[in-house]
């Protein structure tokens, strides 16, 4: 249905390249609104307060690493959009990583997680980046064993899950990453009524982007991602000479250089961009849509030029500004 919606208003804007379409693309936008919804919980990790608290913690904690120095909230903190403002990653004994940290938030709508979708939940997810060599570097039983030191941890555990085990801390740790939610964005207001919760270049920015643009074709659902990977042409940065992305999981060929579509809930807040963080700012990520890509070899279809001006170009940008969502209000916790 989506598709075929979609299909349709590229046909439009194709015959009638300008501003009459507004219109017809504003109600493309309308047809594709979906609020963000309330948070899902797996049925064998549903949420509690003091489960969420608990994960809270341990996402701040730094003895979650094998030498106490780094904690989840280094490489996705709070004040830099729940990522880490840099192009790569910096991992165990500082070395750059190959991937750029992407941000926390609303990946507790994600269907899977990582650039190449590695890791099928937040559950799950979570025990990785603390054995990874590269990252935390933490042994498991080790970890139970020091934080089974702390009194005021073992109390929590006992309460929460009965005990304290690695599949545990990974159960808490992602509920507290479901609890990191955008939503209630002017985009929204905006879509249900308050007219006025958009500028006049946001509000073309949203027909482009649903329109002409075409970034709704991947971009879409109310986190803004199809939970697809597609490869869109970007240049490698960073230490990596090649990053095939999800080739590596799948072994298909169509997947080489293909990445998973990242949401785009405030996102302006978590620069710079790209699975190797090599767009630094929204703007250039705009233009790059605009020239179609950079790399050709085994580019997604949807990637062509855009034949944006300027001034659209900047309009697509107002509206991805207008994505940001209602302040996520979290305070550091008191470590144990
Ligand atoms: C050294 C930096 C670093 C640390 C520490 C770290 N991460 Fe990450 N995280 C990354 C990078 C880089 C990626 C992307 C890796 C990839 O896709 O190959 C990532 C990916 C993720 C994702 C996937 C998000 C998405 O959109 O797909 C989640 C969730 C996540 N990390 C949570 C955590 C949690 C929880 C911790 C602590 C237990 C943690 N990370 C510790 C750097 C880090
Ligand atoms: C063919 C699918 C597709 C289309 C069309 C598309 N995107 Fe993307 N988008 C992606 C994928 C995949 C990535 C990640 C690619 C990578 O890192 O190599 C991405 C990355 C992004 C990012 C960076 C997000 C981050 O957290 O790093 C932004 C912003 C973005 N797209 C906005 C747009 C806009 C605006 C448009 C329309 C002009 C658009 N996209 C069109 C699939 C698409």
């Amino acid at each position: 249905m989506r598709l075929l919606t979609f299909i349709l208003i590229a046909m439009l804007a194709a015959c009638s390249p300008n501003e009459e379409n507004n219109a017809v693309e504003n109600e493309a936008a309308d047809s594709f609104y979906e609020p963000v919804p309330a948070m899902h919980y797996p049925v064998d990790n549903p949420w509690s307060k003091e489960k969420e608290e608990l994960g809270k913690m341990l996402y701040f904690d730094p003895r979650l690493s094998g030498d106490n120095s780094v904690s989840c909230a280094t490489c996705h903190h709070p004040d830099k959009g729940w990522s880490d403002g840099l192009p790569r990653a910096i991992g165990f004994g500082g070395q750059e990583l190959g991937r750029h940290s992407p941000t926390i938030i609303n990946t507790g709508y994600f269907e899977v997680q990582m650039w190449d979708g590695r890791a099928p939940s937040l559950d799950k997810q979570a025990l990785g980046p603390i054995q990874a060599a590269v990252e935390m570097n933490q042994n498991l039983d080790e970890l139970v064993k020091e934080l089974g030191a702390v009194p005021e941890y073992v109390k929590r555990f006992q309460k929460v899950f009965g005990g304290m085990t690695p599949e545990n801390i990974g159960k808490a740790i992602a509920t507290f990453e479901r609890s990191v939610v955008s939503n209630n964005a002017p985009y929204d207001k905006y879509m249900t009524g308050d007219k006025s919760a958009l500028s006049a270049s946001a509000v073309n920015g949203m027909s482009l982007f649903f329109g002409k643009a075409k970034c709704v074709i991947c971009h879409n659902g109310p986190v803004f991602t199809d939970s697809g990977f597609h490869n869109i042409g970007v240049q490698q940065h960073g230490p990596l000479q090649e990053d095939l992305g999800r080739f590596n999981i799948s072994k298909e060929d169509f997947d080489k250089g293909g990445f998973k579509t990242p949401g785009l809930r405030s996102v302006s807040a978590s620069a710079p961009y790209m699975h190797d963080g090599s767009a630094a700012s929204l703007t250039e990520v705009v233009r790059f849509y605009n020239r179609g890509g950079d790399v050709k070899e085994n580019l997604s279809p949807f990637i062509t030029p855009l034949e944006l001006t300027d001034f659209e170009v900047q309009d697509v940008v107002e509206f991805l500004k207008a994505l940001d969502g209602a302040p996520i209000v979290i305070s550091s916790p008191q470590l144990p």
